[in-house]
Parts: structure tokens; sequence; C-alpha cells
């Protein structure tokens, strides 16, 4: 008894001074009220001594009539039905439990959702709340218990508000539409419901999701005696208006309904008219629009109404049996409730329609076959229209933030259940249960177990009961029950319920917890308790005996397709809507997944999501048959006790630990109470979780050091731990507060210096600038007046002196006048009065007129000095006006503008002024200003290249040709030879002959094959005695050829290649030497003398004739005196001025061999 202990003396605690933890002693009267205080019985049964089955009744009984329902086992709140109301469900109660540590007060379901909701808000952990036990135990009122508190516990305000209020709303819905009264609870759920409510960060919920499995729907058409179909039938006969039930065409009596079971429609203490007002209003809490709440009751009229439909058989001619509606009235009104055509459901009733590859061949119901269909489309029209219900709820309740949340679930699913006839729903919600046990046996006793020894912690193993043997017989994929039932639905040719029990018998004979007479094993075959459609499994609550019939339809939930694509073409929106594979277009050949294995796989999806979350369990207990108060029917909780394995799990607890936590999430939660592990432990988690204990002073045998996990063995330890940590908290919140407060207002006053040293910079350059514009006018005034009192100065000393002037004249002038006056008095002595007179009154006048002219130019010059200091002023009072309107770069700019102007101006002018287009002129006009000689002069050199440009531009290919050639012969003759000037004016023609033209020389032209550069007459002369001779002299692009004047005949064609230089003198004359190539055929006779006006053109001429041919310049020699080769002798031609005989042609004479005299004027 270890936990008893601590409370029995003055006990030890953890305190905390100065931030850290030491240990104290608390006086009695501090110790809080605990699960111990004031107990009946043993409120956590883990304390029990001894402990055995009926000690743990025992206790069970005494509290249970205390009305103390809730014991703990450890964590798991076992909860028993009181079948009566408790005072203890009150706000009171809600705010006692709240923020108070799990084991802190008697037990209580609402000490587990504090702990779940605390858990999931402050560690981030997201929860499940698993409850179990058998149908009526009390699960469905757990589950709203813990929803209650929770959303009692919760954020407040408006909005949360709602959202409350919308997931606690959506219970009575659901209740209403799923839940009925069965032999075992009046208000039984049929239908599996898990629910998950979803949180943010503070714990404020946002919304949820609910998700549900199976309806028991087959209580619709059928349910067992003293059992009632689902409670909205009865709610809205005895709720419903009268307006309403006519709308909906309905009689308010229960026994007008077939559907409806006549032996228990009234339960005893339910109020279905009151119960109808509540679901209304929660209804349109949860969002309902009126217009939809009138489609679903219209939906559930229907249903009812469906079940009035009768049938009765008629004969036809093949023999065949055919089916009739009795009474078309209940079919007419159904259609009109639901928009329908009548011949559409009264034909889908009477017809089958069966399509395979595009085939469709229609059979005729008999009248068995009709009831079936009409009970499948109720049974099919209600379960659709609960799962559209679950659906339209969680739209409603749905989350609208994205952010992540945190998640609590509760699960809240039909309890196991034996009846008297158990068919497929049982056998599922069974299973259902199985698997619930199985993650309860899983989490708490195998893992549990596991977890010690792998922790490498000392354990005595515990033996319980595994009930995976079960799970594995209905859900193993290969010869599991649901699967061979599956096979069998899917199987091809005759399938009855016999024939899966057939199969069932094969396959599960052998299995242990499969019982069945007709099984091969004879273990059954003599017990009479099993009859032979039947099979039994042992399941791990208890034997439970499974008919087979209607588990194959069950399992198949066949519709026929003319049934769902009659209801897919009503009118009614929702119906339209339930049925979606009626739509021709969507229509699918494709068999839907059996209900068997579409609820396996939830079952399965479920676990998986259970097994993420933190599990909290209760496990609830009925304590009678009876549903009746105070009754505490031992036999019946002992078998409770023990399928539930609550044995087992009390021996577990006590020989483990009530905490374990792996020490890096130990020492993160409980590291501020160490001042070595706080803030920071830099080694590993393990020795910081030992130092940490190890300051604390908790006693070693609280605790043990698993491998990853530290166990603490006494709740007792965990909670002060939980409190040093809450008051340590406090501690480090105030010093976080502190040094925030401390940083704020620093920040504050830093922001505030920083502030007022902009302010007083602002104010200083303010009253600095003042200052500065103050000085500034008072200087400009003090300037001004200095510069008037200078001008004034400047006045006076003119003044002055102009005085100083005034005064020496007028010195002067009496000086003179004295002077004068002693002159004439001299002169009055000495000379005639008359002249004296006359001289006097000359200097008078003289005087006179100086003093004018004095007076005039003082008076010219005090008019200048006004002036001067008119402009002074007027010039300082523009610079003072102006002063702002100008740049510091005006003066640049004017400049700038200046020049432009100028030269603008000197532009245009010279515009004008340009002279003549021709090379040869000049004159250009003088430059305005000395500034531009430079410019002048450029202009002039540019205009003068681009005007000869112009001239050349004007020149054709001739002219340019010839104007080469006459560059040609200034290049060979200019100041060279005297006769080059005459030849400048005269153009060269070349041929002055017109050979081609002239019939006299056609013979000449014909010899001559080549364009002719040159034709004209020159005179050749005799090499032996000077005497001159005519000679047509034609030049072409190779040869020169000499012909008769007269005749044409060529004399003598030279090669102009065989030339090698010519001669001529440097004088007026025309006289030329042509010579040869020595060796050459020409040659022979030696070189040519020709004397011609036109030279200077025939040389020219030659010379770029033999250029061109050969590539080569021939020598042009220009001198008085040069040597030719006649025959064999050299001989020296001289020129010398003489007396001319024959006009302007040189005379020659051969003086001797070696000379022949050139005579030129
Ligand atoms: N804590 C309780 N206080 C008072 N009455 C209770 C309490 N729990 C259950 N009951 C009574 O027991 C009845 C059955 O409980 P409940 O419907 O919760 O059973 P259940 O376990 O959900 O059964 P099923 O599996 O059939 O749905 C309730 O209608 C109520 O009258
Ligand atoms: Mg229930």
């Amino acid at each position: 008894m270890y936990l008893l202990a601590p409370f029995t003396e003055d006990r030890e605690v953890f305190g905390v001074t100065h931030g850290f933890i030491h240990k104290r002693k608390m006086p009695k009267s501090e110790v809080k009220t605990s699960l111990l205080d004031n107990m009946i019985g043993v409120g956590d049964s883990v304390l029990l001594e001894p402990l055995t089955e009926d000690t743990f009744l025992e206790n069970l009984k005494n509290r249970f009539d205390h009305s103390e329902i809730y014991t703990y086992i450890g964590s798991v709140v076992i909860s028993v039905n009181p079948y009566r109301h408790l005072p203890i469900y009150t706000p009171e109660k809600v705010e006692e439990y709240r923020n108070r540590n799990f084991y802190e007060l008697s037990p209580h379901i609402y000490a587990l959702a504090d702990e779940a909701y605390r858990s999931l808000r402050d560690q981030d952990k997201d929860q499940c709340i698993l409850i179990t036990g058998e149908s009526g135990a009390g699960k469905t009122e757990a589950s709203k218990l813990v929803m209650s508190y929770v959303a009692a516990v919760c954020g407040k305000g408006a909005e949360v508000n709602q959202v409350k209020e919308q997931l606690l709303q959506s219970n009575p819905v659901l209740e209403a539409f799923g839940n009925a009264k069965t032999m075992r609870n009046d208000n039984s759920s049929r239908f599996g419901k898990y629910m998950d409510i979803e949180f943010d960060f503070k714990g404020d919920p946002l919304g949820g999701v609910i998700s549900n499995y199976l309806l028991e729907k087959s209580r619709v058409v059928k349910q067992p005696r003293g059992e009632r179909n689902f409670h909205i039938f009865y709610q809205l006969l005895s709720g419903g208006s009268e307006d309403l039930l006519k709308q909906l065409k309905l009689e308010r009596e229960f026994n007008q309904y077939n559907y409806l079971g006549l032996d228990s429609a009234k339960v005893n203490g339910v109020d279905d008219a009151a119960n109808f007002r509540t679901v209304k209003n929660a209804m349109q809490i949860v969002g309902f629009m009126d217009d939809e709440v009138e489609l679903v009751l219209e939906v559930v009229a229907a249903v009812l109404k469906l079940g009035n439909i009768e049938f009765k058989p008629e004969s036809r001619v093949n023999g065949l049996d055919e089916s009739r509606i009795q009474d078309k009235n209940e079919l007419k009104e159904i259609c009109e409730l639901l928009g329908q055509d009548q011949a559409v459901l009264e034909r889908a009733f009477s017809f089958r329609t069966v399509e395979a590859k595009q085939e469709k061949v229609s059979t005729t119901l008999n009248v068995a076959q009709a009831y079936y269909a009409r009970d499948a489309l109720a049974k099919n029209l209600y379960n659709r229209l609960f799962t559209w219900l679950v659906n339209r709820i969680n739209e409603s309740i749905k989350a609208q933030s994205k952010v992540r949340k945190k998640v609590m679930g509760v699960l809240d699913i039909y309890g196991f259940e034996i009846f008297e006839n158990n068919s497929f729903e049982q056998f599922i919600i069974n299973y259902c249960n199985e698997k619930l046990q199985q993650i309860f046996i899983e989490l708490t006793l195998k893992e549990e177990q596991e977890e010690y020894i792998k922790e490498g912690i000392e354990w005595t193993h515990i033996e319980y009961f595994n009930n995976a043997i079960i799970c594995e017989l209905i859900e193993n994929n290969t010869n599991g029950i649901l699967a061979m039932l599956d096979e069998e639905c899917l199987r091809p040719g005759t399938v009855t319920d016999e024939t899966f029990l057939e199969k069932l018998n094969q396959v599960c004979a052998v299995h242990e917890r499969f019982e069945s007479r007709m099984s091969k094993s004879s273990r059954f075959l003599n017990d009479t308790t099993l009859p032979h459609n039947c099979f039994r499994i042992q399941h791990y609550a208890g034997k439970v005996m499974y008919h087979v019939e209607g588990f194959v339809d069950k399992n198949n939930d066949l519709l026929y397709r003319d049934l769902s694509q009659a209801m897919w073409k009503t009118n009614h929106v929702l119906v339209k809507s339930l049925f979606p594979e009626g739509n021709p277009a969507k229509m699918s050949l494709k068999r839907p997944p059996t209900a068997g294995s579409q609820f396996k796989a939830s079952v399965a999806t479920l676990m998986k999501n259970l097994q993420t979350k933190n599990p909290n369990y209760i496990r609830c207990i009925k304590p009678n048959d009876q549903k009746a108060p105070h009754i505490f029917a031992e036999a019946l909780v002992r078998h409770q006790v023990r399928y539930l394995g609550l044995m087992e799990n009390v021996r577990v607890r006590r020989a483990g630990y009530a905490f374990k936590q792996p020490y890096e999430s130990c020492l993160e939660r409980y590291k501020m109470l160490c001042s070595q592990t706080w803030p920071h432990w830099r080694q590993g988690s393990r020795d910081g979780v030992k130092v940490l204990l190890t300051e604390l002073q908790i006693p070693p045998e609280e605790f043990s050091y698993g491998r990853s996990k530290i166990f603490i063995r006494n709740p007792r330890t965990l909670f002060e731990l939980e409190d040093l940590r809450k008051r340590r908290l406090e501690d480090l919140a105030t010093l976080i507060q502190k040094i925030y407060r401390g940083w704020k207002c620093r920040t504050n006053f830093l922001l505030m210096k920083k502030s007022q040293i902009i302010i007083s910079a602002w104010t200083k350059r303010h009253f600095q600038r003042k200052k500065y514009l103050q000085l500034k006018s008072v200087t400009l005034i003090i300037q001004s007046y200095i510069r008037g009192w200078k001008a004034r100065k400047l006045l006076r000393e003119l003044k002055h002196q102009k005085r100083c002037e005034e005064s020496a004249t007028t010195i002067a002038a009496y000086w003179r006048g004295f002077q004068a006056r002693m002159e004439v008095r001299r002169l009055k002595e000495a000379a005639m009065h008359k002249h004296a007179i006359a001289v006097i009154w000359a200097y008078w006048l003289g005087y006179e007129a100086r003093r004018e002219l004095k007076r005039l130019k003082e008076e010219a010059r005090r008019k200048h000095a006004v002036a001067v200091i008119w402009a002074y002023w007027l010039g300082l009072k523009v610079r003072r006006e102006y002063r702002k309107f100008f740049r510091a770069n005006a003066g640049k700019k004017i400049y700038e503008f200046t020049i432009q102007r100028i030269m603008q101006k000197y532009f245009l002018e010279m515009k004008k002024k340009l002279p003549s287009m021709s090379p040869t002129e000049k004159t250009w006009p003088p430059r305005p200003y000395f500034f531009l000689d430079d410019t002048h002069t450029e202009l002039k050199r540019i205009f003068h290249l681009w005007r000869c440009k112009k001239y050349r531009d004007q020149f054709t290919e001739q002219k340019k040709a010839i104007f080469e050639e006459k560059l040609e012969a200034s290049e060979l003759f200019k100041d060279k030879k005297a006769l080059y000037t005459n030849s400048v004016q005269q153009p060269f023609q070349g041929d002055y002959l017109e050979i081609s033209k002239n019939p006299k020389y056609q013979k000449l032209n014909g010899a001559v094959e080549e364009k002719i550069v040159l034709a004209d007459v020159v005179n050749k002369i005799n090499r032996a005695n000077g005497k001159v001779a005519p000679r047509i002299f034609l030049l072409t692009q190779s040869n020169f050829i000499l012909a008769d004047q007269k005749s044409g005949q060529i004399k003598s064609t030279i090669p102009v290649m065989d030339i090698t230089s010519v001669s001529v003198s440097k004088q007026t004359d025309g006289l030329f030497a042509v010579h040869l190539k020595e060796g050459s055929t020409a040659a022979a006779k030696g070189d040519f003398l020709f004397t011609s006006d036109r030279l200077i053109e025939i040389i020219t001429k030659l010379y770029r004739t033999i250029f061109f041919k050969t590539n080569q310049k021939i020598n042009v020699e220009i001198n008085n005196e040069f040597l030719v080769q006649f025959n064999q002798d050299k001989v020296c031609v001289k020129f010398i001025q003489g007396a001319q005989k024959n006009g302007n042609l040189p005379t020659c004479k051969r003086k001797n061999n070696r000379l022949l005299e050139v005579t030129v004027p």
C-alpha cells in the first residue's frame, strides 16, 4: 500500500525558493482533498488489498451502492450504469474537476476528460477516448458527458460557443435517426460513431468530423419482439403538428404502419413528442435549413408509408406468378411525397431488369420478390438518408481555419450484444467490439508488459486472454468468416445461406472458437442448443449463436436497379441525390463492395487512426438486465469484469509503474526544477533525469530507470513534480515578465532619447539658421551703409578738391586782379587811359570767359559725379534686386550665349560674303573679330577644298583624261621648256587628221589596226643635211608610224617599245629627237629628229603610250645640247639663238659629222 503511506503523517514535499527546489515540510492542513479522503471502498482498484476477483467486485458493488459509479484502474475509468439520475454532473462539479490532477479528487469521468483535454492542450498530444462495454452499459451517455465537460472547460467567446453548441447538438439528431429501443437498452445506438473534435493551439474547439459505421438498417423493416424502430418515426408521429402530418400524408397512430413494431411503441420515461421538438431545434442549431428539414421528414414519411404497400398474387396465362399492388392509394401518396411518377414506381415493384453485355432481360416479380424489393428500397432509402445526415452535419461542423489542429476523438460504438436471434448485424457489431478489445489488450496489457521487458525493468509476466485469435477467425483474408461470406456472395451458381454455412463448416470447423452442428468435428454433434442453421462463436465476451438466415442477402445489400433508377427519376432533390447510381449515364455493371468488406475496411482504418493517438479508456459495465437502478447483479457484472480483462488490467497496473516517459521528454518537462539542468543540460538526457531526481531528493523506490524511459511508480510523485513545475513556471513567467518589462522600458527610453536628440538637433539648427539670416541681413545693411559712406566720402573729397581748386583760382584771380589793377595803375601811370582800359577790359573779358569756362567745366564734372554715384546706386539696387534670380553659372551661360550669337552672326554674314566658286579665285573677306583668326583661316582652307571638289565633280571621264594628260605635260615640261607656256591654252586633240574619214588616207587607215592616239603632220629633219620634209606622224597604242603626207604611204613603223628616250631644247622651238633602242630594226638609220608646233602634246602622248605599253617611263631630256645616234655616228645637236628665216621653224645645219646646229629664235 505504498500510495497510502505518504498521507498518514506529515509529508515531505518539494518547495521552490530562489527559483529552485528544496525539500520542505507541508503541514497536514494543506493536504488537498484526494481520492483517498472520505473514500467509499477503494477509488483506484490498484490499491485493493487483497486483490481478488471477489474483493474487486465487492469494491465495485460497495461503491455502486453508495452512488459512486466510477472506479479507477490506474488511468482507466470503470463506469457502472446507475440507471438513475445522479447529481454528479452539475456545473459545480465541472469547476471542481477543472485543472485538477487525475488522482486528486474522487474518481469521475470528468477527471479523465480533464486529463485528456489538458494533455492535448498543453502537451500537444492527440487524444482518443475509447468507450467500451456491452449494449446498455452507458457508452453513449459517457461520450456525451466527456463532450459536455470538454465544451464547458475549453475556450469561450461567441464563435467558439457556436462551434461547441453545434458539436453538442449533433448528438440528438444522430440519436433520433440512429438509435432505437432494444431489449437491452431503451436508447441503443444502432450505428457506430467516431467523432474527432478539433482544437486550435489554445485548446479552443474549431469544429469536428463524424464518421459513422454500419447502421442496423434491417430494423427499418422489422424489429424483434419488444423492440422499436428508430426513434424518429415515433417522434415524428407523436410530435409532428397536425399540419405537418397532413402535409406528409401521415396518420398519428403508430398501428397504422406495418413498419412500426406494436408491442413497445411507447417507452417508459420517454416523451417522443418532446424529443421531436428537441431534434428539430437541434437540426436548426446544427445548420439545417427549413427546406432541408422538410425534405428529410418527407423521406422519413415515405419510408414509413412504403411498409404499407401490400401485394397480392396474380396468376398469369403462362403459369408464372405475378404480383399486383393491393391498394394503390398508399403508392400514390408516396409518389406525391417524392415527386415521383406513379407508373414508374409501380413498374419497379413489378419487374426486375437484369442487364448483361448490353442485353436487357426483364422478369416479373412474384409476391415474395415484390415484398423483398419494397423492404430493400425502404432500408436503402433510410440508410442513405442517415449517411446524408452525417455528411450534412459534418459540412456544418467542419473546422473553417486551415491551421494545424489538435484532435480529440471520441469513439461510441454499438456495444457487444447477445440477442435471442442474432443475425448479420450482431455479427458485425460483435466483430467491431472484438477489435476494440484487441486494441485495449494491445495497448494496456501486451504492449505495457512488453515495454517493461524491453526497457530492462524487472517484470513478472501476467497472463491474460488475447482475443486476436477471434479477430483472426472473423477477418482473416483467406479463410476468415467475412472472406467466406464474400466468396459465397460473388460465386456463380445457387448461393444460399445454407451453402454459406456449409462452407464455414468446411473451413472453420477446426477453429477452437468456432462451433457448429454441421461441422465434421463431432464436438457439437449432440449439442441440441445449437440448431442446424446456426453457428456459434466464442467471443471474448461470451458465446454468441448466429442464425445464418439473411447473411448472404444482407452482405450483398442488393437493391434492384429498377428501383434505384426509379428513385433517381424523382423530382425530390434529396432522394435523387441519394441514388446517383440510378442515373443511366453513370450506370456501372460492377458489383458494389459487400457490406461485410466495407465494414471490415472502415474498422481497419479506425483502428489505425486510434493507434496514432493517446488512448484514454472508459470501460462501461451494465449492473443489471432490468435497466433498473440500485440493482447490482453480481453474476452479470462478474461476467463483464472477466471478459473485459479488468483483473489482468489491475494486476499489470499494480506491478507496474504509474507513469513512464522517454528521458528526453521528461527532462524537457522538468528541467527547470534543478539548477544543474536548467536552462541547458549538455550531456545525455538519462543522466540529466538522474541528476534532476537526485537533486529533488525523490526516494529511489519511487522510480526505475529503463533503457530509454523513466518509470515513475507512484502517481503522487508525478503530481508533486507537476506541482513544482507549475510553481516554477510561475516564477519563470515572473522572470520573463521582469526581463520583458525591463527591455520594453529600455527600448522605450532609447527611443525617447533618440527622438529627443533629433528634436534638439532640429531646434538648434532652426535657431542657428535664424541667427545666420539675421547676421546676413545685418552685414548687407552695414555693407550698403559703408558703400554709401564711401561714396559720400568720395563726394566730399571731390568737393573739397574742387573747393581747393576754386580757392586757388580765386586767389589766382585776386592775385591777377591785383596784378591787373597794379598794371592798370602802372598803365594809368605809365600809358594812356584808353589803352589801360582796353587792356583791363580785355583782362576782364578773359577772366570772365575763364570763369565761365571753369564754371561750365565744374558743372559738367559735378553732373558726371552725380551720374556715377547714381549709376553705382542703381547697380547696387539692381544687384540686390536680381541677385536672387541669378544662378552661379549665369555668367558662363551668358558668355556662352554671347559667343554663340557672335558665331551665328559671323557664319550668317560669311554666307553672304562668300567669294566666287572658281578654284582660281584668291579673294577672301576680311575677318570681323580678332579671336576668330584661326577659324577664319581654316574656313578659308575648307571652302577652297570644297570648291575644288565641286569643280572636279563636274568633269566627264574624257575631260578628266585630257586633264591628266595636261597634268603629265606640266610635270614633264613646266618651268623646263619655254614652249610649254604656249601649250597650256591649247587643248590636246590627238587626231588632227581624221584619217578614218579622209578618203586620201584610206590605205593608211586600213594598215592601222589599233586605236589612233595621235595623228598629225610633223616635219622630219633629214639626218644628213638638216632639211625638213612633212610627214604624217601616227601614234597607236603599240607603234608610231611615219607616212607620206600626200599619199599616205607608210615610210616606217617603229614599235613604241623600241623608243628609249626623247630629247628637246629648253627654248620655244618645236624640235625633238626620238632615241631608239640600239640594235633594234627601227634603229638601223638612227634616231629621228622632228619639229612640230605641237611638240608638247606629241611627247606627252608618246610618253604616256610607252608607259601604258611597257609600264616604264622613258627619259625626257631637256637640254640645249644633246647627243643623237645617226647611222654609226654620235652627233651632238646644239641649239643656238639667232634670227629666224622661216618664221617660227628652227633652222638646222649639219656642221660636221659630230655637230648639228639648230638656230632657234
Ligand atoms: N451516467 C449515467 N447516469 C444516469 N443514467 C445513465 C448513465 N449512463 C447510462 N445511463 C442510462 O443507461 C441507458 C443506456 O445507456 P447508453 O445508451 O449510454 O448505453 P450504450 O452503452 O450506449 O448502449 P448501446 O451500445 O446499446 O448504444 C441510458 O439511456 C441512461 O438511461
Ligand atoms: Mg450507445
